[in-house]
């Protein structure tokens, strides 16, 4: 009988011991999430670096078009393209719209981490 209160309280200790550890774990891997929410800062400024800011033609409602394009969904065409489309905008012009409206020099104004970071924001427009 002993020996059985004896297992449940190393049980429960282990128990315990588990759930603290598991808790804060993964907090410190959150350098991804961090990126996002500075992709979407960036994304929703109306001025960026100069430029009109990206939420000032592109929305992320399915269909709306303001003047760009809506990007709801825009993760499905890939990392690559997404950041060809910023970097290099009459690469590959959206069907439907005119060419050169886009302002082509955010891949001079932009820094590497803010285009990644505006990138990875729009990967999570699923
Ligand atoms: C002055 C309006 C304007 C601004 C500001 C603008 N865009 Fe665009 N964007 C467009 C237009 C118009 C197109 C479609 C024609 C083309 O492909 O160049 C487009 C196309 C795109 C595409 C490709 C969409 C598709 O379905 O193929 C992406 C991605 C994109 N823009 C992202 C951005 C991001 C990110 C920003 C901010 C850094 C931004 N745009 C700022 C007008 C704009």
């Amino acid at each position: 009988m002993k020996k059985a209160i004896l297992v449940v309280l190393i049980l429960s200790l282990l128990v315990v011991v588990a759930a603290a550890c598991g808790g804060g774990g993964d907090k410190s891997a959150s350098g991804g999430d961090a990126d996002v929410a500075a992709g979407k800062a960036l994304f929703e400024k109306t001025v960026l670096e100069g430029n009109a800011g990206c939420v000032t033609c592109h929305a992320r409602e399915p269909g709306k078009t303001i003047v760009g394009p809506s990007l709801a969904g825009i993760a499905s065409k890939g990392e690559d393209f997404i950041r060809e489309s910023i970097i290099n905008p009459d690469a590959d012009v959206t069907e439907g719209f005119p060419a050169g409206t886009m302002p082509p020099d955010y891949g001079q104004k932009l820094s590497d981490e803010q285009i990644n970071q505006l990138v990875k924001y729009l990967m999570t427009l699923k």
